[in-house]
């Protein structure tokens, strides 16, 4: 796992951003898995920019989101799929077709992970997956106890995530249960990029790296990847040993 370090949450967006066009200009079909959250989104803000540079042809990317609250429906502000399209699928102008995003609204949450899974497996799998982590170390909504065998799949959410979560929703919206990829896809992702900014993922970033590898906190599992990235600001690096910065 590399760490990377910068000044300001603005430095850390424009890094992490270069890493996505950067592989984008070498792959023009890259498939990218993508977080939402207050982690990418400069991230996303930087690779719109970057991309309005008419030489970086953007027509084959394909797009999945990460996860979803189930039964929050996509036109909810709160939902991954509205902050998707707003933050990024809309200002590039991606293919509806080249998107694939949870349906949080399905009636039928096994049929709709099958789908998921299989869409990235006929897209040839993940180039670059973008991951947040949560307040309990949760990457998606791998929760605290993930099983790390699976693939696409539903989960009841952790205390934690359903109170952060508020954060999201304009008034306090019942949240039980979570739809996301797996570890699977977190493991066969070619490049995976975990993004934090402020003093309040101090903690948890420390014990990404620093704890030992287990499945209570399941952003230390991303020790076992090995292509894995981690882009800091200097506040999220705060309380690293100095041994892990760069
Ligand atoms: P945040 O959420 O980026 O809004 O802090 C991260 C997460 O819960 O994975």
């Amino acid at each position: 796992m590399k760490i990377k370090v910068y000044p300001t949450p603005e430095l850390q967006s424009q890094a992490a951003a270069k890493v996505i066009v950067d592989q984008i200009k070498v792959k023009p079909d890259t498939t990218l898995c993508l977080a939402t959250g207050d982690s990418p989104f400069g991230t996303y803000r930087e690779v719109v920019r970057m991309i309005k540079d008419p030489d970086i042809d953007i027509s084959k990317i394909k797009v999945f989101g990460l996860d979803e609250w189930v039964g929050i429906p996509p036109n909810n502000t709160g939902s991954c799929h509205h902050y998707l399209h707003e933050n990024f699928i809309g200002p590039l102008g991606i293919r509806p077709d080249h998107v694939h995003l949870f349906d949080g609204l399905s009636n039928d949450l096994d049929a709709e992970c099958k789908r998921m899974t299989e869409a990235i497996s006929i897209a040839g799998g993940i180039d670059i997956m973008i991951v947040g982590i949560g307040m309990n170390g949760h990457i998606g909504f791998n929760e605290p106890g993930v099983d790390v065998t699976l693939w696409s799949h539903a989960i009841e959410l952790d205390e934690i995530t359903k109170t952060v979560g508020q954060k999201y929703f304009q008034s306090a919206t019942p949240l039980s249960k979570g739809i996301t990829q797996g570890f699977q896809q977190v493991f066969t992702a070619r490049t995976l990029m975990l993004l934090a900014h402020g003093r309040k993922k101090a903690p948890i970033i420390r014990q990404t790296v620093e704890a030992p590898v287990n499945v209570a906190i399941p952003s230390t599992l991303l020790r076992q990847h090995n292509n894995s990235l981690i882009v800091l600001d200097e506040e999220a690096a705060s309380e690293l040993s100095a041994s892990f910065r760069n």
